[in-house]
């Protein structure tokens, strides 16, 4: 069926494949879905995509809320505020009714989610769980002398050991849990500056940039924000030397016209479309993930997603400790080579190393399913049309795309042959 792919796109299918492999199998929408006393609170974990946290726990314990308190919570505060809230309800570990009452000492601290969003001040992203006289037991923030305001009330499912839910009778909150930045009160570059992110800032500043991101916040918007290190790093090349429009189409590989925050990364199990992406595809990126750990790919080079700086549905703001270089535009080393000492006619195999990696993205698309045409048209004839970029940016560099593309054809007319 796929005998005229090239196995290199094999390969980077099956890694996505494998990368994508994060659900375990239980789904707490689901479960609640059959509960109409929690549908508020379900929902909830549906629009803060804290659902999706939960699905990509292996071991989870949701404390949920009955409807008036959870419709309590939600009137008095911003969906940021709720997500957070939502999230230390979140134990990562598993507490049946039994484990409840059976703890050691009859206290312990457990870790929440919202300790994974590293925002945590010291111990408060884990929740007190104590065993009071008389069989109560209450939940509480973990600051020492906290009140253990809120109650076990009952068990609502167990699938053991995976995922637990209990009704508690209220939130647990401790001061500052619910001061969670709003996308509506927020301004955007003084947001990135204090978040270490000024060269960002300045650039979708100067290059308007920050107009378009502002008026996709009311529809979704997800930024990943480079922070000033990133900009000094090796093999980032020099953004001054890049035409407007590059900048421009750089700084839109950054963003995604959609509410992705962390861990609704982590499920991506396809290429994800930026605003850099146009009809024809492209300027994607890839995601893979690793426990807690969520790495972008270009094709180029490879970022890590560092802190959550704003979560506010519909808007995500991540920092990434890399400069994202889409291939599209730096596909080629950055060093250039030498020069060669005689024009050659056509390229030799060794004038066109290092070739960029068959990555995903960057693969010459589309596959010709016809016979390509020969290998000794012009040029001007590349099927590489992400080429024109760089065509308008640099000649001789385009000249080496347009040698890797005459490659391709050659490798594709190889493989047609072969396949006939
Ligand atoms: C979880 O269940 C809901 C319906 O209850 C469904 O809409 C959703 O797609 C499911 N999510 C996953 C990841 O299967
Ligand atoms: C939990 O909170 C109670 C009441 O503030 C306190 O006595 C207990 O030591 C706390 N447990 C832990 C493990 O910190
Ligand atoms: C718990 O999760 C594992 C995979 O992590 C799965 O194999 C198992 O079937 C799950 N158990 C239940 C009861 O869903
Ligand atoms: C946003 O913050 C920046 C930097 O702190 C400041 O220069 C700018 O005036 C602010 N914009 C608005 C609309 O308040
Ligand atoms: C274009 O490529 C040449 C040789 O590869 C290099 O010397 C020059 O700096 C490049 N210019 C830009 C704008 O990248
Ligand atoms: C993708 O590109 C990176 C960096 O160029 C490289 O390290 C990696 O091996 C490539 N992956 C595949 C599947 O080609």
């Amino acid at each position: 069926m796929a005998k005229n792919v090239p196995s290199s796109l094999l390969l980077a299918a099956m890694v996505l494949a494998l990368s994508a492999a994060t659900t375990n199998g239980h789904n707490i929408t689901a479960i609640l879905d059959s509960f109409p006393e929690y549908s508020i609170y379900n929902s909830y974990m549906t629009q803060t995509k804290v659902a999706d946290e939960v699905n990509s726990r292996e071991t989870v314990t949701c404390l949920v809320l009955p409807n008036a308190a959870m419709s309590a919570l939600a009137a008095r505060h911003s969906l940021a505020a709720i997500k957070n809230a939502l999230r230390i309800l979140v134990l990562l570990d598993y507490y049946d009714p039994q484990k409840l009452h059976d703890i050691p000492q009859g206290t312990t601290l457990t870790t929440t989610l919202y300790q994974t969003t590293g925002n945590a001040p010291g111990n408060q992203g884990f929740v007190n769980i104590t065993d009071v006289r008389g069989g109560r037991v209450a939940f509480g923030p973990a600051s020492p002398g906290s009140k253990l305001a809120s109650d076990y009330t009952k068990s609502v499912r167990q699938m053991p050991y995976n995922i637990s839910v209990l009704e508690i009778s209220s939130p647990i909150v401790f001061p500052g849990l619910l001061d969670a930045p709003s996308a509506a009160d927020t301004n955007l570059t003084a947001l990135l500056e204090k978040a270490g992110c000024r060269t960002f800032a300045s650039l979708i500043a100067s290059s308007g940039m920050l107009k378009n991101f502002q008026a996709s916040m009311d529809k979704g918007l997800t930024l990943f924000a480079p922070n000033d290190e990133a900009f000094k790093a090796d093999g980032v090349p020099d953004l001054n030397s890049l035409s407007s429009a590059d900048l421009v189409t750089l700084l839109q590989y950054h963003a995604l016209s959609s509410y992705n925050p962390k861990d609704t990364l982590k499920s991506a199990n396809h290429p994800i479309s930026t605003m850099a992406t146009g009809s024809a595809g492209k300027f994607d990126l890839t995601v893979s993930a690793q426990g807690d750990d969520v790495t972008l790919h270009t094709g180029v080079d490879s970022s890590r997603v560092a802190n959550t700086i704003l979560d506010d549905t519909p808007v995500c703001i991540l920092t990434v400790d890399s400069v994202l270089l889409p291939v599209e535009l730096f596909g080629l080393p950055p060093a250039p080579a030498p020069a060669p000492s005689s024009l050659t006619p056509s390229p030799s195999p060794s004038d066109l190393a290092p070739a960029p990696s068959l990555n995903s993205s960057e693969a010459p698309s589309p596959i010709p399913l016809s016979p390509p045409a020969p290998p000794t048209s012009t040029p001007e004839g590349s099927p590489r049309g992400a080429s024109d970029k760089a065509d308008e940016k640099n000649s001789s560099g385009a000249a080496k795309l347009r040698s890797i593309a005459m490659l391709t054809a050659v490798a594709a007319a190889a493989l047609w042959a072969a396949v006939i």
